[in-house]
């Protein structure tokens, strides 16, 4: 069994699209082990993409995940990462595939909706960041 660090963004939370993500990882079998609500401050939000920093899109990315309140989870399946980056689709919600939540519920580069760790060092760190153990059953 592997783990992955899953959000919901702010701007899937705000258009009401919670529920809708959260089925689908339901149907497609993950076990959600750890799950909170959190409005991140700028800084949380810059710590947590701290990998970023010195991207040109940094500013908008910390400013746009501390607008409003997310949902973050820890997903565990057999290869969590990847089945649940497939679930997600693209980063760009336009090359996202049809049926992927990104394609579904995201409106831009930006504001896709829906974020999953890329590789196991990644998922510890993204997991570790926001849950103790005792958080996670
Ligand atoms: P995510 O998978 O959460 O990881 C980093 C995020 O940065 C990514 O989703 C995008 O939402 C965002 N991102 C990546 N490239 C750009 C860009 N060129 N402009 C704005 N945001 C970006």
């Amino acid at each position: 069994m592997e783990r992955t660090l899953a959000i919901i963004k702010p701007d899937a939370f705000a258009a009401g699209h919670a529920g809708h993500i959260l089925a689908r990882i339901y149907e497609e079998d993950f076990q959600v082990v750890g799950l909170k609500k959190l409005h991140l401050s700028e800084q949380q939000a810059a710590g947590f993409y701290h990998v970023h920093a010195d991207k040109p899109f940094f500013d908008d990315l910390k400013g746009f995940m501390s607008s409003g309140p997310c949902i973050v989870m820890v997903l565990e399946a057999e290869a969590a990462i990847r089945r649940w980056r497939d679930l997600m689709g693209a980063t760009n919600p336009t090359t996202a595939p049809a049926g992927t939540l990104r394609n579904q519920f995201g409106t831009s580069l930006g504001r896709n909706a829906v974020h999953g760790s890329d590789a196991p060092e990644t998922a510890l760190f993204e997991v570790g960041y926001f849950f103790s153990g005792m958080e996670l059953l």
